[in-house]
């Protein structure tokens, strides 16, 4: 079982490298995918603005960090799924920053029940974040990508926006209705507004992480009996790391994937493929 509201911690990461010149806006910035992902896109050059919720005390430590990276960092306390905060942390961010470039939409929760035992309340907390608060923030983005206008210096695209979403999004997920659901529906915002961007030359691309060392499933890994069950859904037979995801999202957000819009890359050592026809079908 998963803690209500529980969610991805802070963890620290590796390169540096000058590739990636941008001013990406991350939000659940603070906690362990998030923060991954942030420090990937401020060791590639990446000024970034970090979105949290509770945290503080975090958030400025990973804006320290990365400002010891040489890039600029601020932090902005939002709650993705109300669009006043939403609003609030664009306008922050591009009054500190002038504008941006790439959104990552990372923030994303879990607040699981059998679907007779679900209140409305788990539902729409989850449908709120992980799929309304991805909608607001790439509302947002899109908007000022628009305004600004090209910078052709930054990037080949007009801007770009990562969703991240889950291997939940093509897989049924029993007893977490709500989150599967807001997974699936990911995955169709994200290619619903790949299609209808496309010729603005903004990117929308999805990362679907499988199971990574979070807190969000801890109980999953935490012992070696979890983590031998884990490992039967998992081909590649580890557990994933917040820097694999990472390393997918500083890529996405790079020119080098400047040809790929409106798809999935699925991040789960193998965990789409079916595993339980690996000795049998
Ligand atoms: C969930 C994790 C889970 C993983 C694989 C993720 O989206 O947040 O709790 O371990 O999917 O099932």
């Amino acid at each position: 079982m998963h803690l209500p509201g529980h969610d991805r911690q802070p963890q620290p990461a590796a390169r540096h490298v000058k590739e990636l010149p941008g001013l990406p806006l991350r939000t659940k910035a603070v906690q362990r995918i998030g923060r991954a992902i942030a420090r990937a896109l401020a060791e590639a050059g990446a000024d970034v603005a970090l979105n949290y919720t509770l945290g503080e005390a975090a958030a400025e430590a990973a804006a320290a960090e990365f400002r010891d990276l040489g890039v600029r960092a601020v932090t902005v306390r939002a709650d993705v799924s109300r669009e006043d905060e939403v609003e609030a942390m664009f306008a922050h961010t591009i009054t500190a920053f002038g504008t941006l470039d790439i959104l990552v939409n990372n923030a994303g929760l879990q607040q699981d029940a059998p679907v007779e035992a679900m209140t409305l309340e788990q539902w729409n907390r989850v449908i709120g974040v992980n799929l309304t608060g991805q909608f607001l923030c790439a509302r947002a983005a899109v908007r000022e990508f628009k305004r600004r206008g090209p910078r052709p210096k930054v990037s080949r695209a007009l801007g770009k926006i990562i969703c991240v979403s889950s291997v939940h999004e093509i897989i049924p997920w029993a007893g977490h209705v709500n989150y599967a659901a807001s997974k699936g529906g990911v995955m169709l915002m994200m290619k619903t507004l790949a299609q209808e961007l496309a010729a603005d030359r903004i990117r929308v691309v999805g990362i679907a992480p499988g199971a990574i060392r979070t807190p969000i499933n801890r109980e999953a890994w935490e012992t070696p009996e979890a983590y031998a069950s884990l490992l039967k859904l998992v081909p590649y037979k580890r557990i994933g790391e917040p820097e694999d995801i990472a390393a997918a999202a500083a890529w996405l957000a790079s020119d080098a994937a400047d040809y790929i819009t409106g798809t999935t890359l699925f991040v789960d050592g193998g965990m789409t493929l079916y595993p339980g026809f690996e000795s049998g079908g």
